[in-house]
C-alpha cells in the first residue's frame, strides 16, 4: 500500500513570517503525509516549526559533491538541515535554468545517495499535448531523468503538464488516468515489483474544488501543489480530499 502525498511547492514565496502557516495545515496522519517545501531560506525553521507534524523538502539540489558551485546547495546540505525531500525536474527549472533529463538525473542520484527521496518532475507542453505527442514525452522523459537505482530508496514522481501550472487549467481525468498509467507500465517493465512503490503525483492547478476527483483517478497518490499550497485555508481542503479518497 502505497503512503498518499500532498506536497505544497511554495516555488519562491514566502518569509519567516509566513512560517506560521504550518501550525495550520492538516498534520500528516497514517496513510497520508503531508510535505511542504519552502525556500531554501526556510528549510531549517521549516523543519523546526513542523515539529514531526509535516515534512519539510527542498525545490532543487546540485548533482554534485560539496565544492566550488557558487549559489548551490548539495543533496547533502539539504539532508542536514532535517528535510527529507527535494523536487527535482520542475518545468520552471527545465525552462528557465535549462535543465536537462541528463542533469535531472544526476541529481535525483545524488539525492537519493543523501537519503533524500526525490520528487522528480515530468510532463508535456501545450503544443505536445495537442499534438498528440504526451504519452511519447512522458516516457522520453522517464527513460532519461530516472537514475537506476531509483527503486533503491523510496522515491516519487509527479506529472505535471507545463500548461496546467498556475493556469487554472487541467487535463480531463482520462488525460490523468491515462498520463499515470503510462508512468506506472513504465516502472514496471523497468524496475520490476518495486515499481509499484514509486508514489504517482498529479501536478498543475490542483485546488480544493478539483482535488476530489483527481484523487479518485486510479495510479493518482497525492498532488504536488504550487499556489493552493501558499495558504491553510486552500491547501487545508486538498489535503482533507486525500485524506479521504
Ligand atoms: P500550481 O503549481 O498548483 O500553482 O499550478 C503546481 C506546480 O508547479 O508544482
Amino acid at each position: 500500500m502505497r503512503q498518499k502525498l500532498a506536497a505544497g511547492n511554495w516555488k519562491m514565496n514566502g518569509t519567516q513570517d509566513q512560517l506560521g502557516m504550518l501550525a495550520q495545515v492538516p498534520p500528516s496522519q497514517p496513510g497520508c503525509e503531508v510535505l511542504i517545501c519552502p525556500p531554501a531560506q526556510l528549510l531549517i525553521p521549516a523543519v523546526q516549526q513542523a515539529l514531526g507534524r509535516l515534512s519539510i523538502g527542498a525545490q532543487d539540489c546540485h548533482a554534485q559533491a560539496p565544492g566550488a558551485h557558487t549559489g548551490d546547495l548539495s543533496a547533502s546540505m539539504i539532508a542536514d538541515t532535517g528535510a527529507r525531500y527535494v523536487i527535482l525536474g520542475h518545468s520552471e527549472r527545465r525552462q528557465a535554468h535549462g535543465e536537462t533529463d541528463a542533469l535531472i538525473q544526476a541529481k535525483a542520484a545524488a539525492a537519493i545517495d543523501a537519503g533524500l527521496c526525490p520528487i522528480i518532475c515530468i510532463g508535456e507542453s501545450h503544443a505536445q499535448r495537442i499534438n498528440g505527442q504526451a504519452l511519447d514525452v512522458i516516457q522520453d522523459q522517464l527513460r532519461l531523468s530516472l537514475p537506476d537505482h531509483l527503486t533503491q530508496a523510496p522515491s516519487v514522481i509527479a506529472y505535471e503538464p507545463i500548461w496546467a501550472i498556475g493556469t487554472g487549467l487541467i487535463p480531463s481525468l482520462d488525460q490523468i488516468t491515462k498520463a499515470h498509467s503510462a508512468i506506472r507500465a513504465h516502472l514496471r517493465q523497468r524496475f520490476g515489483a518495486p515499481g509499484n512503490d514509486v508514489r504517482l503525483l498529479y501536478g498543475g492547478s490542483v485546488k480544493p474544488d478539483n482535488a476530489a476527483q483527481i484523487f479518485a483517478c486510479p495510479e493518482v497518490d497525492g498532488a504536488l501543489v504550487g499556489g493552493a499550497s501558499l495558504s491553510a485555508e486552500d491547501f487545508g481542503p486538498i489535503i482533507t480530499a486525500l485524506a479521504a479518497a
